[in-house]
């Protein structure tokens, strides 16, 4: 893997999960025990990256504390006897180290991964969004990686989404070539169905030259007059030197109350304690439902 850092958005306000949000940041909602942003950062750490960049605001702490140690709670853990959780807690502490930013306005994505600059200094790195959670035997970020090295261009991670559902995505004009890559030619933000001019949908996956900065930089701001990553990628395509590929796994929008729902069905079935139960309870509740 040629980078070694990855970016995380998470300064925003997590609106659509609003009163949840008022106190708890969205990244730390659990999907069943593990919270949201625990799932990206082990896609990112069998990946091979090693540092995050946590791009944050004011109430999101809980997330650099999530993954630093505690010692208080790693005695208890250890006093009591309860082996298995405190090997958890102290993997989770020790995998990644972590540096973090302020985005001291929501001045939209573009802009949160130009606050990482400094951080990220003057080489190839990853941005993951992370309320996008990828299963998959490759990670997501190595699946990218492979054209990232063989083309030496960004690679933006892509999948079809139906038609109804462009307005919620950046999607790609672009050719499609060997192996699920393609040459990107352009890039618009949340096109209306009508205007997409393809199907295939940006999906919160990115391996990055540090070019995309003095892009960011100069950008002026685009739709919902935010600076949109979507806009530095358009130039960057423009000039030839965006791919992309598609991602080989199951994604889930955790963003969404919907998709959230179906990724906690998604984990709780694949959990080995949970699982089979879990599965009887849906079997009977979907028969139930089914003699109404
Ligand atoms: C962002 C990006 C968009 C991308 C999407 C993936 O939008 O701006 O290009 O397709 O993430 O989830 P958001 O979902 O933050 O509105």
């Amino acid at each position: 893997m040629k980078a070694t850092k990855a970016v995380i958005p998470a300064a925003g306000f997590g609106t659509r999960f609003l009163p949840a949000t008022k106190t708890v940041p969205k990244e730390m909602i659990p999907l069943v025990d593990r919270p949201l942003i625990h799932e990206v950062v082990m896609e990112a750490v069998r990946s091979g990256i090693d540092r995050l960049v946590l791009v944050t605001a004011a109430g999101k702490s809980s997330i650099e504390d999530y993954f630093d140690i505690n010692p208080a709670l790693e005695r208890f853990l250890e006093e009591k006897g309860k082996g298995e959780i405190l090997e958890e807690v102290r993997r989770i502490s020790r995998m990644v180290e972590v540096l973090a930013v302020r985005q001291k306005e929501p001045r939209g994505l573009g802009h949160a991964v130009l606050c990482a600059r400094d951080l990220v200094g003057a080489e190839p790195f990853a941005v993951i969004l992370p309320d996008e959670i990828m299963d998959s035997e490759i990670p997501c970020l190595m699946q990218l990686d492979a054209l990232f090295s063989r083309t030496g261009q960004s690679v933006i991670g892509l999948q079809e989404v139906p038609r109804s559902e462009t307005g919620k995505y950046g999607i790609i004009d672009g050719d499609p070539e060997q192996g699920g890559a393609y040459r990107v030619r352009g890039v618009v933000e949340k096109p209306d169905p009508a205007k997409a001019p393809t199907r295939m949908a940006v999906i919160g996956r990115y391996l990055l030259a540090p070019e995309i900065f003095p892009i960011l930089e100069n950008l002026p701001p685009g739709a919902g007059g935010e600076i949109q990553l979507a806009d530095a990628l358009d130039i960057l395509a423009r000039r030839g030197e965006l791919a992309g590929q598609v991602f080989q796994g199951t994604r889930h929008d955790a963003g969404d109350k919907l998709g959230f729902l179906m990724a906690t069905v998604h984990y709780g079935l694949k959990d080995r304690r949970l699982g089979p139960p879990f599965l009887r309870f849906l079997r009977e509740k979907i028969s139930s439902l089914g003699e109404k």
